[in-house]
């Protein structure tokens, strides 16, 4: 394409800067011209001006690549893998850049997808490139399918690549516990918010299934928490069940992966019938991501088909009729793929950031319940946790009961807490979840289509 039309396409997009193929359009002109950061500007002013749409995010990915700038640009290419709008020849690009960033698991995963959608793009050269070809898929042989007694096992081949072996037969949910937890929401310091997104979004239609019926209003669907490790997104859900006294069944990727090996959609189904026979009933899925992140990397539609047998039960669920709440948790939203979030699924999608210093304060409050404590100032003490997750509070309370333990051996005298030992120990202990907001800010800021971190941006105040 000829440079000379720069000015016109610019000029142009100042007319309609809505217009996303002409802002491609000037975009890849301004990266051929070897201007990459007016590229740039103009690709990411782009979700600002309209829709970021599959074809200038992919564009974008490539002029950071272009650049250096490895982190955002696998930010945004990693994010389109999940979009179920991105086109075949949009996610080869994408497999291009992710592969000139070596990235060769996600643009293995980019190109699967592709030619998922399309097998008329399949590209042996890039596939060769990139070792697409070389299936990681294994079947159980079948002496090993006919005796029972195997259990998941994770072997690495030659190439390091992980091979899943698979267990027939036996209890298909043998593992899965249904438990009723002793907490509730005064067992989970501070997330006021949280909690009463929850009683509003799910307890309440649960508690008042009559009402919302006569007024027809429509309940289904989960709530989505994600956010840092450590910040109480298992902690609250377990404490939603207790909550209403209902029954807990967590299921975490092993069940899940479980599930995909055992070829059976069945399986899962006979999962949400067991919740159904047990309700009250909160059915929590703990790091859900594996599963939407595992949809593009299983081999041809087998996966794919647990999955859409996943979603067909979350449509099918109505929290009120069998009284069923739906919780799941990632620390990694941007590798859900976004059929998850349609509505009467995980429509409701919450943010689970580190507490404020008040809601810190209460998480120590309940950490100390029981403890033998003299005077503890736990506002001073909060103070000095900035960033700090329920996790890491968890820490300081150890840290300092251990210290108080030793000093109680030496002399024999057991000593209550004080605010002075509990400082220094969070003194001691470094808030774990920078490194989260260090690969979050890059999704938010280069990847939030429909902002849906911008909860994330103003955490890092950065909106
Ligand atoms: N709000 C809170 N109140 C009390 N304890 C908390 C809170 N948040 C986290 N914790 C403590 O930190 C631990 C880790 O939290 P968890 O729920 O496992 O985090 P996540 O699931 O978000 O990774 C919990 O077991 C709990 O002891
Ligand atoms: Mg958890």
């Amino acid at each position: 394409m000829d440079p000379e039309l720069i000015p016109a396409l610019e000029e142009a997009l100042e007319v309609s800067p809505g217009n996303a193929p002409l802002r491609r359009q000037l975009g890849n002109l301004l990266m051929g011209c070897g201007r990459l950061e007016d590229a740039e500007d103009v690709l990411r002013a782009g979700g600002e001006a309209g829709p970021a749409t599959p074809g200038l995010q992919a564009a974008l990915a490539r002029c950071f690549a272009m650049q250096g700038k490895a982190s955002p640009a696998l930010a945004v290419a990693e994010s389109l893998v999940h979009r179920d709008d991105a086109s075949p020849d949009v996610l080869l690009s994408v497999c291009r850049t992710l592969k000139s960033l070596d990235e060769l698991d996600a643009a293995r995963r980019a190109y699967r997808r592709a030619v998922e959608l399309d097998a008329e793009v399949a590209d042996p050269v890039l596939a060769e490139a990139i070792g697409a070809d070389g299936a990681v898929w294994t079947e159980p042989d079948a002496d090993e399918a006919a005796s029972n007694d195997h259990d998941e096992d994770e072997d690495a081949d030659e190439q390091g690549r992980v091979i899943l072996r698979i267990t027939h037969g036996g209890n298909p949910f043998e593992g899965l516990e249904i438990e009723k937890p002793d907490v509730n929401f005064s067992d989970v310091g501070g997330m006021d918010a949280l909690k009463e997104q929850i009683g509003l979004k799910i307890i309440a239609p649960l508690e008042n299934a009559e009402l919302y019926a006569a007024y027809g209003k429509a309940i289904g669907g989960g709530i989505l928490m994600y956010g840092p490790p450590g910040c109480g997104k298992t902690h609250l859900a377990r404490a939603t069940a207790g909550q209403i006294d209902s029954a807990f069944i967590s299921v975490g990727i092993h069940d899940v992966l479980d599930m995909y090996l055992g070829n059976s959609e069945a399986k899962l189904h006979t999962l949400f019938e067991y919740a159904r026979s047990n309700t009250p009933c909160v059915l929590f899925f703990d790091e859900v991501d594996a599963l939407g992140a595992k949809r593009s990397d299983m081999r041809g539609s087998a996966g794919r088909q647990v999955i859409n047998q996943f979603l067909a039960e979350l449509d099918g669920v109505k929290a009120s009729n069998d009284g069923l709440l739906i919780l799941a948790a990632t620390n990694a939203p941007w590798a859900l793929d976004s059929a998850f979030r349609r509505p009467g699924r995980f429509d409701r999608v919450l943010f689970v950031p580190p507490s404020d210093a008040a809601g810190a304060a209460a998480i120590l409050n309940v950490l100390l319940k029981g403890k033998p404590q003299k005077a503890v100032d736990l506002g001073a003490v909060a103070k000095r946790c900035k960033g700090f997750s329920g996790a890491d509070l968890k820490a300081v309370v150890d840290v300092a009961v251990e210290a108080k333990l030793a000093a109680a051996m030496k002399s024999g005298v057991p000593e209550p807490l004080t605010t002075k030992d509990l400082v220094k120990a969070a003194k001691s202990v470094k808030p774990s979840t920078r490194e989260w907001f260090g690969t979050a800010k890059n999704h938010a800021l280069y990847a939030n289509e429909g902002g849906q971190y911008d909860e994330v941006l103003d955490y890092l105040k950065m909106r």
